[in-house]
This record gives C-alpha cells, sequence and structure tokens, in this order.
C-alpha cells in the first residue's frame, strides 16, 4: 500500500476502533433508521451546492450515484440528465429512494442494491456524496470510480466531517481528542498518488442537516447545540458547556457563533477522466 492510502486506512481504522464509524462488515442495515432524514424532495429548488454540481452535467448523461442513499443528490439532478443509476447497498436507503422517486413520477432513475466494488454500473459522470469517510481500501475505490466514468467523477465530503462536529467540544469541556473520521486532508494526497490532479472546490452553503453552524445562536440554543453533538442530556455536562460558552462560540452582537462550525463547508473534488484507465 502506498503512503498516502496507508494513512488514509489508519486514520479509518483508528475512528472505527473508537466507534466512531459504522463498521459496515458487519451484517445489518447501519443505515435503516437515518434513512428518512436523508429523503428530500426531489422537486425542490437546488441549493446553491446542487446548483453547482448540475453545472458540471449535460442532459445526454448517464449519472451514476455511489451511495445514492435515499437520492437526496441524484432525484434532485434527475431532470438534468438523461438517465440516473443509483448504487446503494442499504435496503433502508433504497426504499426511500424508490418512494421518493415514485412520488415525483420521475422515470429516468433506477437503484440497484450493490456494494460500489461489486457494481457493474458505468457512466458519462460518477458522483458520490458523503460516502468516502466509510471505505477503508480507497485507492481501488477511486480507481474504480475513475474507471467506470466515461468523462468526470465528482466526490463531495464536509470539512469538518460530519463525525468530527463533537471534537472540538469534547477537548475544551474533557480535554479528549477522539480520532478523526478520514476527510479530505487524508482524501486528497491518495488522490495525487494516484496521479490525478483534481479541481478542490469549497461548495458555498453551509450542512444541511445543522443550521446552528450559521451562528447567530441564542445561549440557551447554544448550548442545546453542543449538548445535541455531546449525544448528552447530564446536567453536570450541561453546567460545564454553559461555563465554556465563550471558549466554543465566538459572542457577537447577533449572537453566537460556534467557532468549530465557522465555516463547515461541502467540498467539490473533480477532475475528467479523459478515457486513461488507473490499476484497480
Ligand atoms: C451519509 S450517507 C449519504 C447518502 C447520499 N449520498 C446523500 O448524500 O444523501 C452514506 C451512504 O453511503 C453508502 N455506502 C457506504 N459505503 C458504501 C460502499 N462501499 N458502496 C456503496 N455505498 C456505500 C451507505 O449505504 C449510505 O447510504
Amino acid at each position: 500500500m502506498t503512503t498516502a492510502a496507508a494513512h488514509y486506512a489508519a486514520t479509518y481504522d483508528a475512528a472505527l476502533q473508537a466507534g466512531r464509524l459504522f463498521d459496515h462488515s458487519q451484517p445489518g442495515d447501519r443505515w435503516a433508521d437515518l434513512a428518512p432524514e436523508f429523503r428530500m424532495e426531489p422537486g425542490r429548488p437546488l441549493d446553491p451546492n446542487l446548483a453547482i454540481l448540475a453545472g458540471y452535467l449535460r442532459d445526454t448523461d448517464r449519472l451514476v450515484d455511489v451511495g445514492g442513499g435515499a437520492g437526496r443528490v441524484s432525484l434532485a439532478l434527475a431532470s438534468r440528465v438523461a438517465q440516473v443509476a443509483a448504487v446503494e447497498p442499504s435496503a433502508g436507503m433504497r426504499a426511500q429512494f424508490v418512494s421518493a422517486r415514485d412520488a415525483a413520477g420521475i422515470a429516468n432513475a433506477e437503484v440497484t442494491g450493490d456494494w460500489w466494488m461489486d457494481s457493474a454500473e458505468t457512466g458519462d459522470v460518477v458522483h458520490l456524496a458523503d460516502v468516502t469517510y466509510f471505505v477503508r481500501d480507497i485507492a481501488p475505490f477511486i480507481a474504480k470510480l475513475h474507471n467506470s466514468a466515461a468523462r468526470r467523477v465528482m466526490i463531495t465530503l464536509w470539512r469538518p466531517a460530519p463525525g468530527d462536529t463533537d471534537r472540538f467540544p469534547r477537548q475544551i469541556l474533557f480535554g479528549e481528542t477522539p480520532p478523526q473520521w478520514p476527510g479530505l486532508p487524508e482524501l486528497a494526497p491518495v488522490l495525487w498518488e494516484l496521479g490525478l490532479l483534481p479541481e478542490i472546490r469549497p461548495l458555498p452553503q453551509l450542512p444541511w442537516w445543522l443550521p446552528e453552524a450559521a451562528g447567530r445562536l441564542s445561549d440557551a440554543d447554544a448550548t442545546q447545540l453542543v449538548m445535541r453533538l455531546l449525544e448528552s442530556e447530564d446536567d453536570a455536562v450541561r453546567q460545564n458547556v454553559a461555563a465554556n460558552l465563550e471558549r466554543l462560540f465566538e459572542r457577537r452582537a447577533d449572537g453566537l457563533t460556534p467557532r468549530w462550525l465557522h465555516p463547515m463547508r461541502e467540498n467539490l473534488i473533480t477532475w475528467e477522466t479523459g478515457g486513461r484507465r488507473l490499476p484497480q
């Protein structure tokens, strides 16, 4: 294994061992309970991040969406392309995908139930949003994305990663430094090591599932945000948070802004495949 890929795997292993990542090697559908949260109305207006993704698409494209979940991205983009082929191993996510697709009357989108390394799907554009954190052996996974895309690969991931949003509060409140998810700093060197030179583009919108990242919070809402990220209802923890609000948040005239979530951004990593195959 090469250096960046080994570092990526070690980062993944540490996070998994600390119980901070879903273990996909275990049987069962880890995503079933969360699937409804990933379902969104396919016909909603495109948010600024999706509008940027749409700018890379052509109406003749077959768009493959790896780990496509409930179709949050691909069903919203289905009217911009000829075909959508989602690949999604979670049955719970697939059920939400099918139900959202059918309710919206979308006729050009299908979903199959494979893990990406077992999938036979190919397309003009291969896309994935928030999937790479969960993949340990990342180099062959990326090579397969590349080799399955006739024109372009588009990967999006958040920085900080969604699973790391409690790290700063834990450090401030308890002196803990929990292992990080493998994210953008670990992924980018793997791509360079594979000989790719992608565009890396921070997207404008704040996290859709965490509106508090925008700030302007009251003291009570700021405290509640930290309690939620810590998954705690303990009174002693609440008092600890309240006593440390100024260290966790920047106080401005219009309210409190979380120091560690500002700015939290989705990043688009994209490149043209140019007909060149990578060893898999
Ligand atoms: C955080 S969800 C993101 C879902 C969707 N892309 C979105 O952004 O709304 C991660 C998804 O990746 C899928 N996934 C994880 N590992 C995968 C793999 N090796 N191949 C295909 N899908 C995978 C999971 O089943 C899950 O649905």
